[in-house]
């Protein structure tokens, strides 16, 4: 089928001809006799590869040439991105009816209590599920226009994290545009049947792909797939460096999964020593300006470990990356400066690099109550699909790595030859329904307890399951919003001003009940106090508490007795134990706003600097939400707070002592060099004027003190102008900045 044929404006069939795409796979011609372009729902589960994007692409652009406007759903930030990157490349294409103008997108990832009118100013806007919940909960007026939705991976619905707020709100959504159409984007999964009849949606399912992949698995010196054999030259007594350094010989790039970050950087380290001496001139010079790219943008040791990985073109990629460390490394590879990148799980979804070969190091994963145990079929397919993505390789390569006969016949068996396992509705729990609940009364989508069962029947859990066994759990969800004071009223559920907060908020209900008390208990709030508070909540990241760890845990607590809400009884171990987890999390976020260099903040709680980074975004979320319940029951507390939690937020925003927040509000301008101009009499932005370009420049250098003036005037713009006024280039910054205040959702 030729994308000439299609029913579509002139301007997009030509900005398909010019990028070249002139015929339609078989699996998206299928979507076109479906009704795509006619606005049926539809959901395409077909192979990684396949083209999936292409389909959603072409049923927003028919929509927004109707008057229409679309959501883009995507379950992590670097597919977030890419998929921006993407559709900005439709400012070309004007379709709009009544308007000359090219198309307008948006994205919209972080902050959570925002209404973001402003993104809807745009055509297509690219969202995170939590992100979409939370426009929600905040009643954002554009929802109400969206008339195209686009789920990408919606297998996430099996992921006990992530997958009841995706359903909930896909429910939340149809209810609120019933005539919306819904394009959802799957691997195959064994009953993507069931998600379609759910959505109500066309199916497209096919194994089709349009660059040859082909699976093996490494064992006895050679790759083995299904008919052949690939010889590997064992120059090294490393199997995975040699499947890699004959990836590059052949021309290719290569993409290794590694089961932990520890590994994969290990992994890295060691291949560069080898990937090194490939390397010409050329991209050792290109190599070397990404090393300064490295530099400039961490503070830690591990940035000079990724540099030294970088210079010899490899590199590592986790979610304990700084956001700026993993966006050179993805664009590194993409423009083939980079040869490898030994990742986690990270970059296993969606996302289109020019891997020739993946090589999955370890199809095992650590999980916390069971060991070491093999990922799901799901999660491999994913992995390995990320070799052989048309127009940048002509075929792709993955390899499994056996160390015996049998285990490669099993790899066999339990990978390559099998189906992906079926997706199940993860609702069914208090954990996950308790806040989905109260948001759904909140938004008046449920008004009595009836209305929230005929709600909650229209959910993927009650398309899998009776609801008959859901009940139960939801009168105790119920029960437990009462008891708290969210919820009132037995047959009309009514939210109060807390219930509304909270939900607004986006905090677990159980983290608004501790809030809550807490606040009215303590009597004399305290940094630690106060940061403890906050890690004490489920929505909290917790670190783990090693055993020789917790005497030296246990005398701080006892040195600061006073400033905890409620310590447990020590006879309590268990609980006890918990407690002291919860203070060595506050304890690392105390760290960091006192100013502690980050390496050795990282040192000592053995974690990532893109970890202390994910903790203080979410522990700022958290304190920013404990101000706002502190407003709210004032006058039931008996000291206030209200002042000293505005200002945490702040401090845990930037890292740093009250006293240099007035230096770090300003763009560009980080606590380290905000303490060097603070401890040289330069302590405020009339200050820095007064300074003069010259000393700042001394202080800082000449390049970032130029940015800070400049930043001083655009500051000055930004503010001044409405938001619906922004200019793109302003937008874009403003996005920056939003995305860096929630790096939360990685895998
Ligand atoms: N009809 C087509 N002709 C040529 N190239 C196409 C066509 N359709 C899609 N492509 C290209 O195929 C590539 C892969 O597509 P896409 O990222 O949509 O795959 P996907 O099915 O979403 O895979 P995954 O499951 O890994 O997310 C893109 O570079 C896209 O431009
Ligand atoms: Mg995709």
């Amino acid at each position: 089928m030729k994308i000439e044929s299609l029913d579509l404006p002139d301007d997009v069939i030509r900005f398909y001809l010019d990028s070249g795409i002139e015929e339609l796979y078989p699996p998206q011609a299928e979507a076109i006799e479906k009704g795509l372009i006619e606005g049926n729902n539809l959901l395409a589960a077909i192979p990684t590869a396949s083209g999936k994007t292409l389909l959603a692409e072409l049923a927003m652009l028919k929509a927004i040439s109707k008057g229409g406007k679309a959501l883009y759903i995507v379950p992590l930030r670097a597919l977030a991105s890419e998929k921006f990157d993407r559709f900005r490349s439709f400012s070309s294409v004007s379709v709009k009816p009544g308007e000359n103008r090219g198309l307008r997108v948006g994205i919209s990832t972080g902050d959570f209590e925002s209404r973001d009118e402003w993104l809807g100013s745009n055509d297509i806007i690219v969202a995170t599920s939590e992100k979409t919940d939370s426009l929600l909960r905040n009643e954002t007026s554009w929802m109400q226009e969206i008339t195209t939705i686009v789920v990408d991976e919606v297998h996430l619905l099996d992921s006990a994290n992530r997958g009841p707020t995706l359903e909930v709100t896909l429910t939340k959504l149809m209810k609120l545009n019933p005539n919306c159409q819904i394009i959802a984007l799957s691997a195959t999964v064994g009953n993507a049947y069931e998600v379609a009849d759910w959505l109500k949606a066309k199916l497209v399912l096919s194994e089709w792909r349009p660059t040859s992949l082909r699976e093996g698995v490494y064992y006895g010196g050679n790759i083995n797939f299904h008919g052949s054999q690939k010889l590997i030259d064992p120059r090294t007594n490393d199997d995975a460096v040699n499947i890699l350094l004959d990836t590059l010989e052949e021309g290719g790039q290569c993409l290794v999964f590694e089961s932990s970050r520890k590994n994969s950087v290990s992994f890295a380290k060691r291949a560069g020593a080898k990937v090194s001496e490939t390397l010409d001139k050329l991209t050792r010079n290109a190599l070397d300006e990404l090393v300064e790219q490295i530099i400039e943008n961490g503070e830690t040791e591990a940035a000079n470990e990724l540099a030294k990985c970088v210079r010899n073109g490899t590199a590592f990629h986790h979610a304990g990356l700084n956001s700026a460390h993993r966006r050179i490394v993805e664009d590194g590879f993409r423009s083939n400066k980079i040869k490898v990148i030994s990742s986690t799980p990270t970059l296993a979804a969606g996302l289109n690099l020019p891997a020739r070969r993946v090589i999955i190091r370890s199809y095992r994963r650590y999980d916390p109550n069971y060991g070491m145990q093999p990922i799901p079929v799901l999660d491999y397919k994913q992995m390995a699909g990320r070799a052989g993505r048309p127009h940048l390789d002509p075929y792709g390569e993955s390899v499994l790595i056996a160390k015996s006969y049998d285990e490669m016949a099993g790899l066999f068996d339990n990978y390559i030859d099998s189906d992906a396992e079926d997706i199940w509705s993860k609702l069914g729990s208090e954990n996950a329904l308790r806040t989905h609940i109260l948001s759904t009364i909140v938004n008046g989508f449920a008004t009595t307890r009836d209305g929230l069962l005929e709600f909650i029947e229209a959910t993927f859990f009650a398309h899998q399951n009776d609801t008959w066994g859901i009940m139960d759990v939801v009168d105790e969800c119920l029960d437990f919003l009462r008891d708290n004071k969210m919820l009132e009223g037995d047959e009309a559920l009514l939210p109060t001003a807390l219930g509304r907060l909270v939900s607004t908020l986006y905090i677990d209900p159980l983290s608004g009940a501790y809030m809550v008390d807490g606040l009215k208990k303590i009597k004399n709030p305290t940094t630690i106090g106060l940061l403890h508070l906050i890690c004490k909540t489920p929505d909290m990241r917790q670190l783990y508490l090693r055993s020789n760890e917790s005497e030296i845990i246990n005398d701080i607590v006892m040195a600061h007795s006073d400033e905890f809400v409620e310590i447990p009884p020590r006879s309590k171990e268990m609980e006890y134990e918990w407690f002291l987890a919860e203070v060595k999390t506050a304890l690392l976020l105390q760290d960091w706003v006192d100013e502690k260099p980050l390496d050795p903040i990282t040192e000592k709680f053995n974690v990532g600097e893109g970890d202390v980074h994910a903790f203080a975004d979410i522990a700022e979320w958290l304190m920013h939400s404990m101000s706002r319940l502190a407003g709210l029951i004032a006058p039931e507390m008996s000291t206030d707070v209200s002042n000293q939690t505005a200002l945490l937020e702040k401090r845990i925003h930037y890292g740093a002592s009250p006293e240099l927040i007035e230096l770090v509000s300003i763009r560009g301008i980080g606590r380290v060099r905000a303490r060097k101009l603070y401890d040289n009499g330069i302590k405020t932005t009339d200050s820095i004027k007064e300074a003069g370009l010259e000393r700042v420049s001394e202080l800082i250098g000449p390049k970032t003190a130029l940015k800070l003036f400049n930043e001083i005037g655009l500051h000055l713009d930004i503010r001044s102008e409405e938001p619906g006024k922004v200019n793109s280039q302003t937008m874009s910054s403003l996005m920056e900045n939003e995305q860096s205040t929630f790096s939360d959702f990685e895998k």
